[in-house]
C-alpha cells in the first residue's frame, strides 16, 4: 500500500537551513528567505528586495549568484541527510522573487549527480580568505576537479593563463578604479561594512576585510573607500596568482542561478581540497568590463566571477542571519 512520506522533522529542517545560508553571498547581503513546509518536505527560496545593491547589482545577478550558492549548499546537505533533492528553479512565473523549490523527497539512495567526496564537511570550513597566499602551486588534478564541478552544475570554468589573468586582473583594477571614483558606489559598499561590536547578522566585518597588494598586482576590493581612519598595511602577495573565471553561455536569471550552484560547487571542491578562495566580482559589476572580460574567442561566453585560489590562512569568520526572517 501507498504510505506518504513522514514530514521533515525540525532537527532536519534545522540542518538544511543552516547549512544553505552558509553559502558567500555578495558583500554578505544573504538575499535569501527561505519557506518550509514540513508536510510537503518543500522548500520554497525567496529573494529579498531590501538585500540588495542597486548601484553594484542594478540586474539583480550577483544576487542570484549567491541565492543558487544557498540552493548548492542545501541539495549537498539534503544528500548528506539520505534525501533526495528535487530542485525547481524559477518555479512560478506570476511570482518572480520566487527563486527556486526544493522538494525533498525519499529516503533515497543519494543524488547520485552529486557525490559527496567531503564536500558537505567543507560547506561549515568554507570561508573567503582576502589574506595573501602562499604562491604554491595548486595540483593539477585539484584544478580539473574544480572545472569538472562547474560544469557538472551547468556553468564553465575558463582557466586563463600568465597573460590572460594579467587582462583579467587589469578589467579588475579598472573597476576598482571607477568605484573609488563614484561615491555613491563607495557608500553604497561601506553600508555593508560591521564595525567590532556589531550585532547585525548580515555585512561584512571589519575583521574579514584583507590588506591591499603592496606590489598592487591583485586588485582586491577596497571596502572602505577613502574613508579616514586606520587602513591595513600593505602586504606582499602571491606573485603568481592562481584564478578561474566562471562563466555561462547565456545570460537568464536560471542562468545566474545555476553559476550560483556552481560556483558554490566549485569553492567547496577547493575547499575540500585545503585551499583557500577568495572573489573578485569588481569587473562584473561594469557592463563593458564584464563584455571584456569574456574568454577571448570564447563566443557566447557570459562571465559571472573571478575566483582567486590557493594555500594560506582562513580567512575571519561572518556572521549569518535567521534564515527565514
Ligand atoms: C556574487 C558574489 C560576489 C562577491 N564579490 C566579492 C568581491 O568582489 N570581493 C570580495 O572580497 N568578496 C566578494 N564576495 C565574497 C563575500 O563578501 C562573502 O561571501 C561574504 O562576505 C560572506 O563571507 P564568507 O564567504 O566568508 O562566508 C562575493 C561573494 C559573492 C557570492
Amino acid at each position: 500500500m501507498y504510505a506518504p512520506s513522514p514530514a521533515l522533522d525540525r532537527a532536519t529542517v534545522e540542518s538544511l537551513l543552516g547549512a544553505a545560508v552558509a553559502a558567500p553571498s555578495i558583500h554578505n547581503t544573504q538575499p535569501w528567505r527561505f519557506q518550509v513546509d514540513p508536510r510537503d518536505r518543500l522548500v520554497e527560496v525567496h529573494s529579498v528586495p531590501e538585500r540588495t545593491l542597486p548601484l553594484t547589482d542594478p540586474t539583480h545577478r550577483a544576487q542570484h549568484l549567491s541565492v543558487g550558492a544557498a540552493v548548492f549548499n542545501l541539495r549537498l546537505a539534503a544528500v548528506h541527510h539520505g534525501l533526495r533533492p528535487e530542485v525547481a528553479l524559477l518555479p512560478d512565473p506570476s511570482e518572480p522573487g520566487l527563486l527556486a523549490t526544493v522538494r525533498l523527497t525519499g529516503p533515497s539512495v543519494g543524488d547520485d549527480r552529486l557525490p559527496d567526496h567531503g564536500l558537505y564537511a567543507a560547506i561549515a570550513r568554507r570561508r573567503t580568505s582576502r589574506l595573501p597566499f602562499t604562491g604554491r602551486p595548486v595540483p593539477d588534478p585539484v584544478v580539473a576537479e574544480m572545472v569538472t564541478a562547474a560544469h557538472a552544475a551547468g556553468a564553465r570554468l575558463y582557466l586563463p593563463d600568465f597573460a590572460g589573468t594579467r587582462r583579467l586582473l587589469r578589467l579588475t583594477a579598472a573597476a576598482e578604479a571607477r568605484n573609488h571614483a563614484h561615491p555613491d558606489r563607495t557608500a553604497e559598499t561601506r553600508t555593508w561594512l560591521r564595525t567590532p561590536g556589531s550585532d547585525i547578522p548580515y555585512g561584512i566585518p571589519v575583521t574579514a576585510l584583507g590588506p591591499p597588494d603592496a606590489a598592487a598586482r591583485i586588485p582586491m576590493r577596497d571596502f572602505t573607500g577613502r574613508l579616514p581612519g586606520p587602513r591595513l598595511p600593505a602586504l606582499g602577495f602571491e606573485r603568481h596568482v592562481q584564478t578561474a573565471l566562471l562563466w555561462t553561455s547565456h545570460d537568464r536569471r536560471e542562468d545566474w542561478l545555476r553559476a550560483g550552484q556552481a560556483l558554490q560547487y566549485v569553492l567547496l571542491t577547493a575547499t575540500a581540497h585545503g585551499l583557500r578562495t577568495s572573489l573578485l566580482h569588481q569587473a562584473m559589476e561594469w557592463p563593458d568590463l564584464r563584455r571584456a572580460a569574456a574568454m577571448p574567442r570564447g563566443g557566447r561566453c557570459h562571465p559571472h566571477i573571478l575566483i582567486r585560489f590557493g594555500y594560506g590562512r582562513d580567512g575571519a569568520r561572518t556572521p549569518r542571519d535567521d534564515p527565514r526572517g
